[in-house]
């Protein structure tokens, strides 16, 4: 008999995590994802370590009440960085994956040796954060420098699908973290440490410069997801990927952007944790 099809939880603060989803769909295929955005308490960038973390719990409980999980991606920067640890620490029978700036892959990347870094408040602020940027400094200041941007309120305006305001933020912040070096082209690198911020690509490469390199964590994120689900048990020959896509508030904007991104059916529900 071919081993259970895998359950998997993802949630963001709000559509940000369908970057990460999309990514998952593609490398996990035999797997049931369930996507909670907690729009109901989105941005999470401004709000605060004790919220995030106390959200966290609040979605990882509901989750695993109502569906029978394997693991659990934390498609989201903040969460990440301010409530992961608490996380595994309550749920130490449940692996769990993060995502966190790109810092590294940026590091082996540049040839100027400067990296702009575009994040939620809460991501460049955290602990979590620092102690990553000073993993990767060299002694003696040889290593790369991080020219990191808290970029208020873009996410909000992606979950808004509110496009003139995308653009705007993006000049904004894109501009302030080039006002940081001599000339805008030094920054051959830029991480996009909010996962709602790929959804600005577009916006964001012509202004990075075209040649810069945009780095996202999609991808390395879904495969250590596999890895860890393999880990688990063998994938099973017969199962088919599927997806619930839930939301803690008005569910209609996270159906579109999903329809839109991920070519999936226009269907998400209200959920509570
Ligand atoms: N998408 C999230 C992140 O990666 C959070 C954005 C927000 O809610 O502020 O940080």
């Amino acid at each position: 008999m071919s081993p259970p099809g895998y359950t998997v939880g993802v949630y963001d603060s709000g559509v940000g995590g369908l970057s990460v989803l999309r990514a998952l769909l593609v490398a996990i295929p035999e797997a049931h994802f369930v996507y909670v955005a907690d729009q109901a308490y989105a941005p999470y960038g401004e709000r605060g370590a004790a919220a995030v973390t106390e959200r966290a719990h609040r979605i990882t409980a509901g989750l695993r009440r109502d569906y029978p999980l394997d693991a659990l991606v934390v498609a989201c920067n903040t969460a990440t960085a301010q409530a992961i640890d608490h996380l595994r620490q309550t749920h130490h029978d449940l692996p769990i994956v993060g995502v966190e700036p790109a810092l590294k892959p940026a590091a082996a990347l540049t040839a100027t040796g400067h990296i702009g870094v575009l994040a939620t408040r809460g991501t460049v602020e955290s602990a979590r954060f620092h102690q990553l940027q000073q993993r990767l400094q060299k002694g003696d200041g040889s290593g790369p420098h991080f020219h990191s941007q808290a970029c208020d309120g873009l996410a909000q305006a992606i979950e808004r699908d509110d496009t003139a305001l995308i653009q705007t933020l993006c000049e904004r912040y894109v501009h302030a973290v080039q006002a940081t070096v001599p000339s805008p082209q030094q920054i051959d690198t830029w991480v996009l440490g909010c996962t709602h911020y790929l959804f600005a690509a577009d916006i964001l490469r012509p202004l990075c410069g075209g040649q810069a390199h945009l780095i996202e964590t999609g991808t390395p994120v879904a495969r250590r997801t596999r890895e860890v689900l393999l880990a688990l048990r063998p994938s099973p020959a017969h199962a088919h990927a599927s997806l619930t896509l839930l939301s803690t508030a008005d569910p209609t904007m996270l159906a579109r952007l999903a329809h839109r991104w991920l070519g999936v059916p226009e269907q998400a529900q209200l959920w509570q944790a």
